[in-house]
């Protein structure tokens, strides 16, 4: 035992009282004890910091990052479909446009009433409305809207360049609109954003399909 305590730490015996080898035992093994706890403490309060930091930035980067949703239509059929001929070019349709409005945020996005656009070579054929809404957090807004769209109004030089599309047997329309709202987060942090589609599709005139889609 002697032997053992010679190269621990011996407490200063400043309170003047004489110890026995029992009694600084006892204290070495308190103090141990209590090294031990302080450690622990010590380590227990630097894991806390760390997991607060770490908490932080996963806020600030990734639920605190407002991103504009994702605003597009999909694929779909055409249900009606009249199409003229390249002599006397017109067409006349109407399907169920499937609006998707695809929310990666981690929070609710509210959006206000808007208006997408059908054109054919820059001009209006038909419009749908988007009645006002929710998009839920993580999640895709799908949007059902019956559409007819017709190329009663477009202008005779737009009319003939459809003459030679309907020959190729592929109508190429665009469907515009832009969606206003407001995205909140934790139910307190709230921005604007506006989602923007534009996208272009062919569509096949035989099997009355979208044959391809692009949306910006
Ligand atoms: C679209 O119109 C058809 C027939 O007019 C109707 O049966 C269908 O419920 C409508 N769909 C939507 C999403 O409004
Ligand atoms: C339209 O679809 C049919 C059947 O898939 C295909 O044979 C034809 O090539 C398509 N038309 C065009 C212009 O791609
Ligand atoms: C939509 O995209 C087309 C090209 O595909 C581009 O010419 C046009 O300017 C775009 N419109 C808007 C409103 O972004």
């Amino acid at each position: 035992m002697a032997e053992k305590n010679q190269n621990q730490y011996q407490p200063p015996e400043s309170n003047g009282y004489h110890r026995n080898d029992q009694e600084s035992l006892h204290t070495m093994e308190d103090e141990e004890a209590k090294r031990k706890k302080r450690m622990k403490w010590t380590i227990g309060i630097i894991a806390f910091i760390i997991f607060q930091v770490v908490q932080a930035l996963f806020f600030v980067l990734v639920i605190m990052k407002f991103k504009s949703p994702n605003f597009r239509v999909s694929e779909f059929n055409v249900q009606t479909f009249n199409v003229g001929t390249q002599a006397s070019p017109s067409f006349g349709m109407s399907f169920v446009a499937p609006i998707r409005v695809k929310n990666t945020n981690w929070g609710p996005f509210k959006y206000d009433a808007s208006t997408i656009s059908f054109t054919y070579g820059g001009v209006q054929v038909g419009q749908m409305i988007i009645p006002k809404n929710k998009a839920n957090f993580k999640s895709t807004k799908k949007i059902d809207v019956n559409v007819t769209l017709s190329s009663a109004n477009l202008p005779t030089n737009i009319n003939s360049n459809l003459g030679s599309e309907l020959s190729s047997g592929v109508i190429m329309l665009t469907s515009q609109g832009e969606l206003k709202g407001k995205i909140t987060v934790m139910f307190m942090f709230k921005k604007k954003k506006t989602s923007q589609m534009n996208c272009t599709m062919a569509i096949n005139t035989t099997t009355k399909a979208v044959q391809s889609l692009l949306c910006k």
